[in-house]
């Protein structure tokens, strides 16, 4: 892969809570690493009125509060901040942009921009930038989510930015491509012979992904009764897992191969009908309980008034192709659950035929559990006889296959997926960013979702915080003979 890095990176939303958390840290973790381009210089814009020294303190203060401690060196962090510049900017304002254009001054040497910001302003955004000479054929875009709300506001939000920027210049970010689990599930597919030919309809009996996470509503109240869990997280975030797990095998690891896989898989997605999401859909809203001892309130409560928005969705989806006829993929993903998880379970058939029945042994179908975080393993659960004379029959018990990544590559740093998404932004590597008709097919399936819900008029059923999301969620799968894979 050729390497093409910008000179200069002009980051939007500069001291929002995704600069502080994350942004800011992963440049620096590649700063200190000797990862950035040595004359990176690094523009921040926001609407807050600062100067380069007021954001050099901003900046400070949040690698003082987000890094881990053994992060901090004292003269990487001086040397760093030395990149950071600021010019505050209101995308809102025709004005805003040729300041802006004369503070980040010459781009022949390539300019990234990061933008994140509200669906309503990246028109703005974009004529602006575009009018003042920031968007020529030396300068790429990455575009944090939300991207659009559904299929039609994306696409407006798509042909925008396609009107100044081609493709092969805009980098969408789903940041969950950015996790070095999530990108294991390439090299654990397509690197290893033994799971391809099982890897199918005859081999698989179905297929859970689950995020699930502790934190509530946090300071997003305004974002979430916008998105809820279907959009925040589904629609993207579990969706690019399903297609990892479910594309063909890519001839090359190079952008158009994968992204071109992952495409076909969104395509194939089975679109439900209004009747189709009654009993395949649960959605849910955490009302006061605890987690992890901790009393905590409902959704409702912390919002300050009602609302009908899910924080709990779980989907009973098909992948209607030659592949996976007749394997569902359950998924689900809810705030404010028992633990904090994101794992994928594949679960195989079972054997044809078992010998151990007339001497009392019980068969579990394997199952490959690939957990993503917050730790990094992957086991197959299989099964073995249990130590005896067997006098009394055969016990036979499932055991995991156990592969730690945590302790197999203990000594390796393991990056922040922003640091792998800002460098390959700034060198220009397309593969781990998601295509236009990736996120349109995505909101497709997701709008017939949303419709069937609305024509059902359905309502979010409530579940205690600190559960795993509403009993109707269980149902959906027990229908069907199957639990979700909870420990
Ligand atoms: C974001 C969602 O995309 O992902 C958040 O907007 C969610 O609601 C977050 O909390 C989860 O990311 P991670 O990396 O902590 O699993």
């Amino acid at each position: 892969m050729q390497r093409d890095p910008v000179a200069k990176l002009l980051l939007f939303g500069a001291t929002g809570d995704l600069a502080k958390r994350m942004l800011l840290p992963s440049l620096y973790g590649l700063h200190a690493d000797a990862l950035l381009p040595a004359g990176l210089a690094i523009v921040g814009s926001a609407r807050q009125p600062l100067d380069d020294a007021g954001y050099r303190d901003f900046a400070r203060k949040a690698l003082d509060e987000f890094l881990p401690a053994d992060r901090k060196q004292e003269e990487a962090i001086t040397d760093f901040l030395q990149r950071l510049t600021y010019q505050p900017a209101d995308l809102s304002d025709e004005a805003t942009f040729q300041p802006l254009a004369d503070k980040v001054g010459d781009v022949s040497g390539g300019l990234a921009i990061f933008l994140s910001t509200a669906p309503f302003l990246f028109e703005p955004a974009v004529r602006g930038l575009h009018k003042v000479g920031l968007a020529g054929s030396t300068v790429r875009i990455g575009l944090e989510k939300p991207l659009g709300y559904d299929l039609a506001s994306s696409r407006e939000i798509n042909d925008t930015v396609a009107a100044v920027f081609p493709e092969d210049r805009i980098f969408r970010i789903d940041h969950y491509l950015g996790k070095e689990t999530v990108q294991n599930i390439l090299t654990l597919r397509f690197g290893n012979s033994f799971f391809e030919p099982v890897w199918n309809a005859r081999g698989i009996d179905n297929v859970q992904i689950t995020i699930a996470e502790t934190v509530g509503l946090e300071d997003r109240a305004g974002y979430y009764e916008s998105a809820g869990a279907l959009r925040d997280m589904m629609t993207n975030h579990i969706l690019q897992l399903l297609a990892l797990v479910a594309m063909e095998p890519p001839a090359r690891y190079e952008p158009s191969a994968i992204r071109d896989e992952k495409a076909k898989v969104f395509r194939s997605l089975r679109l439900m009908t209004a009747e189709d999401v009654k009993a395949t859909t649960v959605t849910g809203q955490y009302i006061g309980g605890a987690v992890k001892g901790e009393i905590v309130k409902g959704y409702d409560e912390e919002l300050g008034k009602e609302s009908d928005v899910e924080t709990f969705v779980a989907v009973k989806a098909h992948v209607d192709n030659w592949r996976w006829q007749g394997v569902p993929f359950y998924l689900r993903t809810g705030k404010r659950m028992t633990t904090r998880r994101s794992e994928i379970a594949i679960q195989f058939k079972p054997v044809p035929h078992s010998m151990f029945v007339g001497r009392g042994g019980l068969l579990q179908p394997n199952t490959l559990v690939i957990r993503l975080q917050p730790e990094e393993y992957v086991q197959l659960l299989v099964m073995a006889k249990e130590p005896g004379l067997d006098r009394d029959g055969v016990r036979l018990r499932e055991v995991p296959l156990n592969l730690s990544l945590d302790a197999e590559f203990k000594g390796a740093r393991r990056r922040i997926a922003y640091e792998r998404l800002l460098l390959d932004l700034i060198e220009g590597d397309q593969t781990l960013f998601v295509r236009r008709d990736e996120v349109e097919a995505q909101w497709t399936w997701t709008d017939a979702i949303r419709a069937g819900w609305a024509a059902n008029g359905v309502r979010p059923k409530s579940y205690p915080a600190g559960t795993w999301g509403p009993s109707a969620a269980i149902a959906l799968t027990e229908r069907d003979g199957v639990t979700w894979q909870d420990d």
